[in-house]
């Protein structure tokens, strides 16, 4: 399958809202939020796959900088692609498109989480180079 790894746009958001739809559920986001995001938001960088005009998976990334760091680091938030084209490498050249997109931007490393049941998440990750940690995530719901 062809396909090509490039930051989002502000007129994929029609296609970002259907898929965070099928990933994070119906009524996770709104879609003027979702939109105004793309425009501009500082603290997330979003990537897309897009196949045949039609986009297939997405990435979003948070930058996190402290005053405790000289350098910064990301983490993966979220990582999806469609079904219809897992297994095929869409998001290994996501992540690798990704770290060519930071490289010399001052970022010391990627983190993100996963379920502990999510094991093809956990063997794509691996497969692009992350190891697992032995921290754990807690985590207090306000709603
Ligand atoms: C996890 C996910 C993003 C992987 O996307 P993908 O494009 O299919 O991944 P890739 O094709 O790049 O696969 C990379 C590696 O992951 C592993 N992997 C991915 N899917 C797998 C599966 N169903 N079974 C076993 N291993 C799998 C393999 O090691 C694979 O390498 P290989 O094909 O050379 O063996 C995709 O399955 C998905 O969107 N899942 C639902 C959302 C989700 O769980 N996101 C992660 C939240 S943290």
């Amino acid at each position: 399958m062809n396909f090509k790894v490039r930051k989002a746009e502000v007129s994929d958001a029609g296609q970002l809202f259907q898929l965070n739809e099928i990933f994070n559920g119906e009524g996770a986001t709104d879609f003027e939020l979702l939109k105004q995001s793309l425009i501009k938001n500082d603290q997330e960088e979003v990537f897309v796959a897009e196949s045949g005009g039609k986009l297939v998976g997405f990435c979003c990334v948070q930058i996190f900088k402290s005053m405790c760091y000289k350098n910064f680091y990301a983490e993966i938030t979220e990582l999806f692609v469609d079904e219809k084209f897992r297994r095929l490498g869409v998001a290994t050249a996501v992540i690798g498109y990704i770290e060519e997109y930071f490289k010399g931007k001052n970022l010391a490393g990627y983190q993100l989480f996963t379920s502990d049941k999510n094991t093809n998440a956990q063997a794509c990750y691996e497969k692009s180079g992350f190891a697992r940690s032995r921290e754990i995530m807690y985590r207090k719901r306000l709603f």
